[in-house]
């Protein structure tokens, strides 16, 4: 740190022609503290904490904090702990979705109005991570992301279970009438049994595993489950590091960069990770200017295997890919990809942490790059005339045989048509058709987690596992299916999904990596020329929401966050 930049409690005093004042007087509330002068003069790490009694997964925050705060202490640094903005996944409503921007203004925010020379994130449920990662890049203080780690699985009837994608396949078997109300009940307290995040490789875990892959998260932490004393060690540690990074200055620009981002693309194809973080990832590159085009993103799925055999797609649960060599065995399968002098928040290239070596790896988790579960990606990036601006497929965790498909559309015209005729006896649907739901996007309704759309009920008790879905929305990490998701531009927008009517026909094809709507040109148009928008909130949050989101390509940020250093509007601290 440079001598003459104000430091410690000193940063960002206010100055209304009097500073030794401003000075004077922030000194002696610092007192009301109850800290004293001689720590209140050492450097200071802000601690992002953020607990909440809606947020399930967040439930050692109190623990994490306290080993947060040990690592600092004992590296000679003041921890200040300051809540911001928590989002428990299953109690937001629309969607947590919406409110991951607002967690990302808050989190930058706060990090750039309080006097803090560097902080510490914590977050762990779905949207924390990347609302936490997108705030504290643009901030541009020297930061360390930690994260609360994954749930444990529960037990039923002798079968391990995990959140959340074993709730999808208990519901889909009660929906279809092979499990009964009694044993769906003894099920609901059987799958969410510990502290920590989604115990699958869901967005949770994905986010958390992208973020060791960037470099902003301490080596080997992101698989450590949430309630192993492993996970407080973690946590010490990276307040630890919070304080060499006060000396080092190596800030998120520094760290997450176009070669790491490509990093992170590699291991979120490799772990056959959530949809989600594309939109995350995204979002977080485009607060530093870096944007990887479909073609790339393409490229690397084509030339990266799949290595991690985990629930949704595969068979383990997240206790397991850390046990088996988690994130360090990853990374070792695949350096021949990976660019190797990327350098983390220690400093340390990725090619100094692939030196290192590793005790053991369980290769029915984790399996080497010459003998993996698929040769290619998990994800493919789509596009056509449904979807000009793109859309994504999940291929690992899709049905091969609906890989090329040719179908009638049924289209939903929103959330609220879909809960009402979805499961309607008289709704006409056959097993090839595809099911489209509309006005779902960003703009529409937040971009929820929509896209995972029940089989009709009535097609599920006839024993059809899967169909083509399209949709602008999102899907859970934690699901799976032969499901297109946000297609871009979203129908409330104009976008050519909202064209689509019952009967036409569609086509997707996995080779092609291409969603086509075959109506002509004319035909689309015309039924395009009286299109409305949906009416548009007029206060607060949400209409402001509405007027500055962005699509799912440009990782549905706002669009005055994004790209501010790339456009030279602001400059690093
Ligand atoms: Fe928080 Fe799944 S509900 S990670």
């Amino acid at each position: 740190m440079a001598e003459d930049e104000p430091h410690d409690l000193d940063r960002g005093l206010t100055n209304y022609g009097d500073r030794d004042f401003a000075r004077f007087l922030r000194r002696s509330f610092a007192r009301s503290l109850g800290i004293s002068s001689s720590l209140f003069n050492k450097p200071i790490v802000g601690i992002a904490m953020t607990p909440s009694g809606f947020n399930n997964c967040h439930r050692m925050m109190p623990e994490l904090v306290e080993a947060v705060s040990r690592g600092v202490l004992a590296a000679g640094a003041l921890p200040r702990p300051f809540p911001t903005v928590s989002l428990g996944e299953v109690f937001l409503n629309p969607t947590s979705m919406m409110y991951r921007n607002l967690m990302a203004m808050d989190t930058e925010e706060m990090i750039g109005a309080q006097p803090m020379d560097a902080v510490v994130l914590i977050g762990g449920c779905d949207k924390t991570v990347p609302a936490q990662l997108m705030g504290a890049s643009s901030a541009g203080l020297p930061a360390v992301q930690l994260v609360t780690g994954a749930m444990s699985t529960g037990r039923h009837r002798g079968q391990r279970l995990g959140a959340c994608t074993d709730c999808r396949g208990f519901w889909s078997k009660y929906r279809a009438g092979t499990v009964d109300a009694q044993e769906i009940a003894q099920v609901e307290g059987r799958l969410s049994v510990t502290a920590g995040t989604c115990a699958v490789m869901g967005t949770a875990s994905t986010m958390a595993c992208l973020s060791e892959a960037l470099g902003m998260s301490l080596p080997g932490t992101a698989a450590i489950p949430a309630v192993h004393s492993d996970r407080l060690v973690a946590a010490e540690e990276s307040g630890r590091a919070a304080v060499r990074l006060i000396e080092t200055r190596i800030t998120p620009n520094q760290v997450i960069t176009e070669k790491s981002v490509e990093n992170a693309i590699r291991v979120l194809m490799a772990l056959s990770g959530s949809t989600n973080a594309i939109v995350h990832l995204t979002a977080i590159a485009g607060r530093l200017g870096i944007r990887i085009s479909p073609e790339r993103f393409n490229e690397i799925s084509d030339e990266t295997p799949v290595l991690v055999d985990l629930k949704p797609v595969g068979q383990g649960y997240m206790e397991d890919f850390h046990a088996a060599g988690g994130m360090g065995a990853v990374l070792r399968e695949l350096a021949p990809l990976l660019h190797q002098d990327t350098v983390d928040i220690e400093g340390r290239t990725l090619a100094e942490r692939l030196e290192e070596p590793l005790d053991w790896i369980d290769r029915s988790i984790i399996r080497s790059f010459d003998e993996p579960i698929s040769p290619v990606g998990g994800l493919v990036a789509l596009s056509g005339s449904l979807a000009p601006d793109g859309a994504i497929f999940k291929r690992a965790a899709a049905t091969p045989e609906l890989f090329e498909s040719d179908g009638r559309a049924v289209v939903f015209t929103g959330l609220e048509d879909l809960s009402l005729r979805i499961d309607s006896p008289g709704l006409d649907v056959e097993p090839g058709d595809i099911l489209v739901l509309q006005n779902a996007g960003p703009h529409a309704a937040g971009m929820p987690e929509a896209g995972y759309l029940p089989i009709p009920k009535k097609l599920a008790q006839a024993g059809v596992k899967d169909m083509v879905r399209i949709s602008d929305a999102r899907m859970s990490g934690t699901a799976f299916g032969s499901i297109v998701l946000h297609v871009a531009p979203e129908a409330a927008v104009g976008g050519p999904l909202a064209a689509v009517r019952n009967g036409d026909r569609i086509r997707l094809s996995i080779k092609e990596k291409r969603i086509d709507l075959m109506v002509d040109q004319e035909e689309i148009a015309r039924r395009m020329a009286d299109f409305q928008p949906p009416p548009s909130p007029s206060r607060g949050y949400k209409a402001l929401y509405r007027r500055s989101v962005t699509q799912a390509p440009q990782g549905c940020d706002f669009d005055f966050l994004a790209s501010d250093f790339a456009l030279g509007r602001r400059k690093w601290k």
